[in-house]
């Protein structure tokens, strides 16, 4: 049982509160504040969304938070940050929200979202992380640590198993228990180990048939007991049900607050013993520890607005450029300064870099690739109009011709912003149809093509092998076209990597039969195959995996060294590698680790992210990269003791540029100290007693004296036909122990005396 611990100073407030103060502070004061209490001199606390830039609303908060926010710096949405496989910038973006949330006055920042991405048509992908857990829950805990190193409190979202936006605020997720914590709370567990936020939302959804808002286990026992959350938990807006139920379940703040519902509600259920005032107590001074704890500015930030801004932008720019993927390049990129380029598509003008809902920015200024590529020989055909696809035919004509005197033709295309939203999921993983084929046409130009895609999660690509390079900016935020110019051209050499896999066709995705679910009621039937490590284990190709990204230089991966061969579970390991720029290019590259179990009594994915490390490295140079591992790499989760579990067994290391492209690997021998328990029943098959030592030295003796008996006493072996001798010994093994009595060779009694020594 975790220990709570609470400042004397919000013990002492709080014992000085009425039960109506008190049940005031657990609900909103409005669309953005908690409510003040004057009297003991705690003033209203404002939050504001993120989380790729702050949404401050300007003027009296609306009812549905939908008026106009002040106008700031839009930053790669999560999509694209998560791309960057960088832990540092991520905590750079965490850092100067932070700075621009403490000139605004404002408390807390509403993210980062963190859900897994199960299907890639959620309508907010673009603002999570990735396919990966243990990705998701380094980069969302740099960020958190980020926000919070200078007193502003993070709120990771939404907790949890809310993976797509089809009835978000009523369906019901069923996902078994060992999924659940491997995939769906694994991010959730390591940002608050790692970072500890001050609060955590909970979302709308009712997980295996509770709505989290009301779910005692996952927001007390799993998330406070188990992972050692301190901070407070917040709802989703809106998500709050009834309050007695929901502040004994760990709900501390219900948002949006109207009026006194909410207050009314729990002051009448204490007084009516249905809520226990000490339950109030403790929510109220989890919800002012963290809430005070903002007051607490670090140093004065004495920079001028205009030099913030402009700091601003530059990592918005620095950020846009780390994560952007190169997907595919056959030599044309970087682009030549000599060479007569033409740019196509409404997106070089306009480019999409963010998405809608709650998240959505006030950019104060977006670049665009045309106007940020002006020194250059760029010339300009629009190609597609996404508000008008009747224009297609004619602005490919135009686009065509426009071709006809430069190089090399580079296409922007992506969604269009209606695609991606908070609040609907989209039905196919296609681009619009008019972009597919004026890409299509101008490849079969023969001129050299290049694609610029500007998207918030996987889209297909049916012409890919007709195009000479893919470069990915996914959402990429203000800017965006400051980024493309650079990358296209060389000064900046991409250095992304794909934080989920890209699909050829909807229908291969793991979820596909189930998402979103009889009337949004989604059954995770997929288990913990989610992204590739269902790709993986079904041999089936894909688009583009999940690590991929190029670069312009070349990296060789030699000297992968383990510090031991054999540990216990108990042990870390230390891994090492070192990686050499033989390019001509300075570069950066993300060193992926995976490991493999080579077997396992478990169903696993053939292999895991366990580690990935960023390193820039100049022409000629090497550098050493270094992991450690634990218990938790080797891990997976088992349902009979409620925990990460570590097989006994050989393990392979996989050290590598992308999950598909491994450039080492070293075995190691785990030794797991847990005994998982032995509940052997007169039921249980006579397989599953011969793998535990005790049950070996007592069956085994048995089953081979049978066997034996049954073999001298075949006249013909085949007489079942060829594979009898094989069905009578699986029969054997896989009879239920009671089997033994069952035909004749011990009684009942003795059978349990037996399991009884076994146990
Ligand atoms: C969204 C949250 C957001 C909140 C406040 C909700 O509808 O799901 O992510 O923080 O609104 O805008």
């Amino acid at each position: 049982m975790q220990k709570r611990r609470y400042s004397v100073k919000a013990s002492k407030l709080v014992s000085k509160m009425t039960l109506q103060e008190k049940a005031s502070l657990l609900s909103g004061g409005d669309f953005w504040h908690t409510k003040a209490v004057e009297r003991l001199g705690i003033k209203p606390y404002m939050m504001c969304d993120g989380p790729n830039g702050l949404r401050k609303q300007v003027g009296e908060p609306d009812h549905l938070g939908s008026r106009e926010s002040i106008k700031t710096v839009c930053y790669p949405g999560a999509c694209a940050v998560a791309s960057g496989f960088n832990v540092e910038l991520a905590e750079k973006l965490g850092q100067t929200l932070a700075k621009e949330c403490r000139r605004e006055e404002v408390s807390m920042l509403l993210g980062p979202g963190l859900n897994m991405k199960r299907s890639p048509v959620c309508g907010r992908n673009f603002e999570y992380y990735s396919e990966d857990p243990y990705l998701a829950g380094k980069i969302a805990a740099a960020y958190v640590k980020g926000v919070q190193s200078e007193n502003v409190a993070a709120c990771p979202k939404h907790f949890a198993a809310n993976n797509q936006e089809y009835r978000r605020m009523s369906g019901n997720s069923t996902v078994d228990e060992r999924t659940l914590f491997e995939i769906y709370l694994s991010a959730f567990e390591t940002v608050v180990r790692d970072s500890q936020p001050k609060s955590i939302m909970c979302s709308y959804n009712m997980l295996n048939g509770t709505f989290l808002s009301e779910n005692r286990y996952m927001l007390t026992e799993v998330l406070r007991d188990k992972f050692g959350f301190e901070g407070f938990v917040v709802t989703d807006w809106g998500a709050g049900k009834g309050p007695a139920k929901g502040v004994e379940a760990g709900v501390d703040l219900v948002m949006p607050g109207e009026g006194d519902d909410h207050e009314k509600a729990i002051i009448k259920a204490v007084e009516d013993g249905e809520l226990d005032e000490a339950v109030v107590d403790k929510a109220v001074c989890r919800l002012l520890d963290a809430l005070m704890w903002t007051d607490k500015a670090p140093e004065e930030d004495k920079v001028s607005s205009a030099a913030f801004r402009k700091a601003q932008y530059q990592l918005a720019k620095e950020l846009a450029e780390d994560s952007a993927v190169l997907l595919k390049n056959n030599r044309v990129l970087p682009l030549k300064k000599e060479s007569r380029v033409l740019f196509v598509g409404e997106f070089a003008k306009n480019p999409r870099y963010q998405g809608s809902g709650s998240s959505h920015i006030n950019s104060a200024s977006v670049s665009n690739a045309l106007d940020a590529a002006k020194t250059r020989k760029v010339s300009f055909a629009p190609g597609y109009d996404t508000k008008d696809p009747s224009k297609g035919y004619i602005l490919r004509e135009e686009a065509i011709k426009a071709a006809e005197d430069v190089d090399v033709i580079v296409i922007f295309a992506g969604l269009p912003g209606d695609y991606e939203s908070e609040g609907f999921d989209r039905t196919d993983i296609n681009l619009p149809s008019e972009q597919n084929k004026l890409i299509a046409e101008l490849a079969s130009l023969g001129k050299k093509t290049v694609v610029v895609m500007h998207n918030g999660a996987p889209v297909s690509m049916p012409w890919i092998d007709s195009v000479d390079a893919v470069l990915d900016m996914q959402l990429s935020g203000d800017a965006v076209g400051d980024a493309t110019v650079s990358i296209l051209w060389g000064d900046v050499n991409p250095s992304g990597k794909l934080a989920e896999t890209y699909p050829i066709k909807l229908s291969d995705n793991p979820s596909f039969l189930n998402f979103p679910g009889d009337r949004g009621n989604p059954v995770y039937a997929e288990g913990v195959y989610i992204g590739y490590r269902y790709y993986e284990k079904k041999r089936m190709p894909v688009l583009f995996p999940f690590g991929h990204g190029l670069s312009y230089t070349e990296f060789e991966y030699s000297n992968l060294k383990i510090s031991k061969s054999s540990i216990t579970d108990q042990d870390t390991v230390k891994v090492s590698v070192d990686v050499w720029n033989i390019g001509r290019y300075a570069g950066k590259e993300v060193v992926q680790l995976y490991v493999s179990p080579n077997e396992s009594r478990a169903s696993r994915p053939l292999k895991e992210l366990k580690g990935f490390k960023k390193v820039e490295l100049a022409p000629g140079e090497t550098k050493k990269v270094t992991f450690t591992l634990d218990k938790r790499a080797f891990a997976y989760y088992n349902v009979d003791i409620h925990d990460f579990f570590v097989e006994s067994g050989d393990y392979t290391i996989m050290v590598g540029a992308s999950s598909s492209d491994i450039r080492h690997t070293v075995p190691v021998h785990v030794e797991g100290i847990v005994e998982l328990p032995r509940n052997f029943t007169l039921f249980t098959p006579i397989a599953d007693i011969l793998e535990c030592s005790a049950g070996k030295k007592i069956v085994k003796p048995i089953i081979d004296e049978i066997m034996k008996k049954h073999r001298e006493s075949m006249d013909n072996p085949e007489a079942m036909g060829a594979g009898a001798d094989k069905m009578f010994e699986n029969m054997i093994l896989e009879m239920p122990i009671l089997s033994l009595a069952s035909f004749g060779m011990f009684t009942t009694e003795e059978v349990q005396k037996m399991l009884e020594k076994i146990n």
